[in-house]
């Protein structure tokens, strides 16, 4: 294990981090002795209005992934238009790989309580709803209790603070379906539907939940409110990079000495990122990693320098997605990784276009074949063209996100796939496992 220089330990940035490892972090208690609560007094004194124009200084961007500028989506909510309105954070994270929200919930629940009361200040919203994966039910646990603490102390409730502003916050747990993180599929869930897409537009900002104004924010982006609104846009923008500010947890799992979050300045590099949790495991090398998340087209070791912003990713071929950076070693197959991911889209698509639901059938079909050493060189032109039918073709992002891995895997590890095809390598599934592979 190495030891990071000092250099590399001060691209740390614990900003949503930083309570985590005190005692009690998630007790109203301790979070009012570490600043909680006080952005919130600061906020109630400003004019919503003021607020929006605040987060758009900042440049914050959405951390569920699509990095949409956070200030822009909350101006698109109609102002005097007589309906309710409505902030729904998605704390689904269900995309494999990605650890920052449940951590945070769990560790400073009060961090995103503070952040919802103030973002649904500035959105004129009444109503609160965070909508929690089903499975995390300790995540779930510490934020009702949190919830309840802010109640009993005046933040919630009618007349917050003596303000005249009155917010309702529940926290809804969901059954545990990777397409309810879909915002649109979230808001179906919600309202008591089976989740699926909804057509766009019309977009949430104006037919949202219970077709009403609606902002959808993950996590992150909510929690990242408070610390804004105390320390100011430009304080924030000392962190990250020119169109990526700010903090950014990075989550990194696999073949790491030390997995786990690492909250740093946007733009830190993969390479700094190992030296602080300490390089790979003993014997293991760098072979490919996801910069943020299952969806996001696989990097090999050359990508060991690029960025991690939103645009340093996007020049190196893939997306940052959530952060989520899984690591794996010379030890690993990229295609048995890659054949296991496509397990999962296959079974989480929910079925409502053709082009996802049929095309991750048939490939998880192929790479069971080509994983049981029948498979034909006419299978790689399969994979492929069916991501052509895949990408851009469905309805959601899930199906666009479940080629990612096909695509970039053949882009850099062919010969992988070519010594399973022409048995260089010995066959990692049985006969039995190809059920339904022909
Ligand atoms: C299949 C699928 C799953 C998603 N899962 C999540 C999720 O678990 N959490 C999340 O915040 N965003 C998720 N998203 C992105 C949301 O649709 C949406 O962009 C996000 O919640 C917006 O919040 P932000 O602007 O704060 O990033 C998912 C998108 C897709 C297509
Ligand atoms: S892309 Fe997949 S998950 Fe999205 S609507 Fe189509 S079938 Fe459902």
């Amino acid at each position: 294990m190495t030891t990071p220089r000092p250099e590399t330990l001060a691209k740390l940035t614990p900003v949503l981090t930083k309570r985590w490892l005190s005692p009690d972090a998630w007790r109203i208690g301790t979070y009012e002795q570490l600043d909680g609560y006080a952005a919130l007094r600061k906020a109630l004194k400003a004019h919503p209005d003021d607020l929006i124009q605040l987060i758009k200084d900042s440049g914050l961007r959405g951390r569920g992934g699509a990095g949409f500028p956070t200030g822009l989506k909350w101006g698109f909510i109609p102002q005097g238009d007589g309906k309710p309105h409505y902030l729904v954070v998605n704390a689904d994270e269900g995309e494999p790989g990605t650890c920052k929200d449940l951590p945070l919930m769990t560790h400073d629940p009060h961090a995103l309580v503070e952040g919802v009361i103030i973002a649904s200040y500035a959105i004129r919203a009444n109503r609160a709803y965070i909508y929690i994966r089903g499975e995390a039910v300790h995540a779930a646990r510490r934020l009702r209790n949190a919830v309840q603490e802010a109640y009993d102390k005046g933040y919630l409730g009618r007349n917050i603070l003596h303000s005249g502003y009155d917010l309702e916050l529940v926290v809804h747990s969901g059954a545990g379906a990777y397409i309810c993180g879909e915002e649109t599929a979230l808001l179906d869930s919600l309202e008591g539907f089976r989740g699926q897409p909804r057509l766009r537009p019309p977009f949430p900002a104006t037919h949202g939940l219970y077709a009403s104004p609606t902002v959808v924010n993950n996590v992150g982006t909510i929690a990242s409110v408070p610390p804004i609104v105390l320390g100011g846009a430009d304080w924030w923008k000392t962190m990250g990079t020119e169109k990526s500010s700010g903090p950014m947890i990075y989550s990194l799992s696999g073949r790491v000495a030390n997995p786990g979050q690492y909250e740093c300045s946007m733009g830190v590099t993969l390479r700094e990122l190992l030296e602080l949790a300490g390089g790979m495991q003993p014997g293991h090398n760098l072979r490919f990693w996801t910069p943020g998340g299952s969806s996001t087209p696989l990097l090999a070791a050359e990508h060991l320098d690029v960025p991690l912003d939103f645009e340093g990713v996007a020049a190196a071929g893939s997306i940052l997605g959530t952060t989520a950076t899984q690591i794996f070693s010379d030890q690993d197959c990229p295609v048995y990784a890659t054949y296991r991911w496509l397990e999962f889209y296959h079974h989480e698509s929910c079925g409502k276009c053709t082009p996802c639901r049929e095309g991750n059938y048939w490939m998880v079909r192929v790479y069971r074949r080509i994983l049981a050493g029948q498979g034909t060189h006419e299978d790689l032109d399969t994979l492929l063209d069916t991501c052509d039918n895949i990408l851009g073709r469905s309805f959601c992002g899930l199906g666009d996100g479940a080629t990612s891995s096909v695509t970039s895997s053949l882009k850099y590890f062919k010969q992988d796939y070519l010594d399973y095809i022409e048995g260089r390598t010995a066959p990692k599934l049985s006969d039995k496992q190809l059920v339904g592979a022909h």
